[in-house]
């Protein structure tokens, strides 16, 4: 029996427009997806709108819809961006289906079978005006610590103090503004330590998870007892009401992943084809594409229920870190939140982002920075200059190939012994490395053309022999790149096709020359990468940006979402943080280090006649005139750093992206009535 290969990605929130963020899962996903048709595997891509929850709910409210007009408008929104960067799902499902209300019904009977389920009554705050209980995202209050207005019921964002919305002062709903009240209600929950056994083994398995993520969960959530998880919500809940458990909603994270089981069913319906095929059974191996803030509900709970109904396990779970814009999380002050549709809409080649994405990614959990103008160099450089060049520099000079294949010096044999090489690295979710594989053998096919010259022998009558064979190995050349980069650049495969007369459909077509073929017309295939649409893109993100939702964390029991929080740094101990002196500063002198692009020069007065002398990265954020007597926070006990332009003795606190490029940042600064020398602590 041949294998089957299942390929799913995070089902996208029927909440908001599909972003760049989302764009790096669903293109990660595709790239395999396309590789793995090429190299003629049965394969099955799936995905959906994850449509239930409290957000979705209060939105259609705030909107005065329905819920289902809401989904129908996302869906449509978000096959259509998909469909335009070339993201094709075999099975596009939706959680708001019949079809996942009975997979759900299922699931639940066999945990109810496994005897898993157990209620237990949970307080949590109400918000009596709305009439629905609140997850803690939806309380806001002032910050019990340092008094700082309009914090979340988690954290405070000024002072970084962490407590549950119980000890926020004056609390408030965000939905309504009314004082939330604490009330009571059962909540059905599913047991996890019985399965302690399984899911260990399930995750420590070698080659199911990235190491990274098999030690993150043998250190945290395996080293202790497992928290049994809270899968129903009480009424109003926009959802699946439990059947047995009237009025009790299945929480958004129970039904998210069981639309990847919906989908496939609807498709195997139109299809005719058996669902089992796909997901009860040793032949299909299934994967699981996530980013890292979803991680223990595809590695911990998913699984656990795929276990007890008895479906197909995943054999991997490929994890992707977050995505960053030009070194810093996506911004929309700074226009680089940038919606897929504001994209397209400045006229921006799709095949531009998937290249540079592909370009990127390896199969570490690393973030992966999108810095714009290294897109620009990196698409004018590799795609424009190394490959179609190589098919605009030769096409229009022959009518039609020769017959038989003309010595290159062994070029075209060695690059299709890279075949293998390159597949893997796809197959591998390595595509960073298919493309510097790829990238090399353009090098080569470019020196070839360099050395050949065939625009000096189209002016030489008596040599259109030997320009055709040199036309004859460079367009062969030129496709075989292309058919190594089809999963990536369709479109071009497409064209490519059309132009040799012969169209990719295989991994394999890079194996033998195309010979005899008359050429068709030359149609452009690609241009370089038109810098002011991306200044437009930028631009138009501000706007665009600033009246889309703003991005939801996943769940109430998932952390942040990637795009609003920067990962943490490991954790510290008092004892290292003791270590550091700060101290409050008044600024007594302040300069613009010249030939220095982001300092300035400060003399920090420290109480009595201490003195500092600071070079500080505030250049982009402040003039010296600003700076010059206000008080600062310093790190006062710094090693001095040696400088270009002298010797740095301390460090000003300041919030904003860490690096080396000009950035805004925001100066920490203690109340007015602080004195110069103070320690703060
Ligand atoms: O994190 C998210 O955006 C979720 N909507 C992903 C769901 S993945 C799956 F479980 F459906
Ligand atoms: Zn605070």
């Amino acid at each position: 029996m041949t294998e089957r290969l299942l390929i799913t990605s995070g089902l996208p929130y029927a909440n908001g427009p599909l972003h760049f963020g989302h764009l790096l899962e669903h293109v990660m996903t595709d790239l395999w997806a396309r590789y793995q048709r090429l190299a003629g595997r049965r394969v099955l891509s799936v995905c959906g709108e994850d449509t239930h929850g409290t957000s979705i709910m209060i939105r259609a409210r705030a909107e005065g819809r329905s819920e289902e007009q809401l989904i129908a408008e996302m869906d449509a929104a978000h096959r259509r961006d998909l469909a335009d960067f070339g993201v094709h799902y075999d099975a596009y499902g939706s959680t708001h289906s019949p079809a996942t209300r009975r997979r759900c019904e299922v699931v639940w009977a066999a945990l109810r079978h496994a005897g898993l389920v157990q209620q237990r009554e949970v307080r949590q705050l109400f918000d009596p005006e709305v009439g629905t209980f609140l997850a803690d995202r939806f309380v806001k209050g002032t910050c019990p610590s340092c008094g700082a207005p309009d914090q979340y019921g988690d954290s405070c964002e000024r002072c970084g103090s962490t407590y549950t919305p119980a000890d926020l002062e004056r609390p408030y709903s965000t939905l309504s503004g009314a004082t939330p009240e604490y009330r009571t209600a059962p909540h059905l929950f599913v047991a996890l330590e019985p399965l302690r056994g399984f899911l260990t083994e399930f995750s420590q398995a070698p080659g199911t998870l990235q190491p990274e993520i098999a030690l993150f969960l043998a250190n945290n959530f395996l080293s202790a007892p497992l928290r049994d998880w809270d899968v129903s919500r009480p009424a109003p809940y926009f959802g699946f009401e439990i059947p047995d458990a009237p009025g009790h909603y299945w929480y958004v994270w129970f039904d998210a992943p069981i639309g990847y089981l919906s989908a496939t069913e609807e498709w195997c319906e139109a299809h005719g084809e058996r669902f089992e095929d796909w997901w009860c059974s040793e032949d299909t191996r299934i994967t699981h594409v996530i980013g890292k803030d979803i991680v223990y509900f595809h590695t911990l709970f998913w699984p656990a229920m795929l276990k007890v109904a008895g479906y197909g396990l995943p054999r991997r779970v490929q994890v992707h870190g977050f995505l960053t814009v030009n070194g810093e999380k996506m911004s929309k002050s700074r226009g680089t939140f940038v919606l897929a549709r504001t994209y397209l809409d400045a006229g921006l080649d799709p095949a531009y982002l998937r290249y540079y994405f592909a370009s990127k990614l390896g199969p570490e959990v690393h973030d992966l920075d999108l810095n714009l103008e290294e897109l620009v160099t990196k698409v004018n450089a590799d795609l424009i200059g190394k490959v179609v060049n190589l098919a605009s520099r030769t096409a229009r000079f022959v009518p039609r190939l020769c017959e038989q294949y003309p010595e290159d010096g062994g070029l075209f044999a060695a690059a299709a012994a890279q075949a293998e090489e390159i597949g893997a690295a796809y197959a591998g979710f390595e595509s960073g490395r298919a493309m510097r594989l790829i990238m090399a053998l353009a090098d080569r096919a470019n020196e070839y053309v360099a050395r050949e010259e065939p625009w000096a022998l189209k002016k030489e009558p008596a040599k259109l022999e030997r320009l055709r064979e040199v036309c004859t190995v460079a367009l062969n050349l030129y496709r075989q790149l292309v058919v190594y980069l089809a999963p990536v650049l369709p479109k071009l495969a497409e064209q490519t096709g059309a132009l040799l007369g012969a169209p990719i459909e295989r991994f394999s077509d890079a194996q033998r020359p195309l010979l005899g073929v008359t050429l068709g017309e030359f149609q452009p295939l690609m241009t370089r990468v038109d810098e002011r649409r991306i200044a437009a893109m930028l631009e138009a993100s501000r706007p665009a940006a600033a009246s889309a939702p703003e991005p939801t964390p996943p769940a109430a029991q998932a952390t942040a979402s990637p795009l609003e929080v920067e990962p943490l740094a490991p954790e510290c101990s008092l004892e290292d943080f003791q270590k550091i002196d700060l101290r409050v500063a008044r600024v007594l002198a302040a300069e613009a280090v010249p030939k220095a692009d982001k300092l300035l020069q400060l003399t920090l007065g420290l109480g009595g006649d201490v003195t500092r002398q600071v070079f500080a990265g505030l250049k982009a954020s402040y003039t010296p005139e600003q700076l010059v007597g206000r008080l600062v926070v310093v790190v006062a006990n710094l090693a001095p750093r040696p400088m270009k332009f002298g010797l740095s003795e301390g460090m000003v606190v300041a919030a904003g992206p860490p690096g080396k490029a000009v950035k805004q940042v925001y100066l920490l600064a203690p109340d007015s009535g602080a004195q110069p020398g103070e320690r703060v602590h």
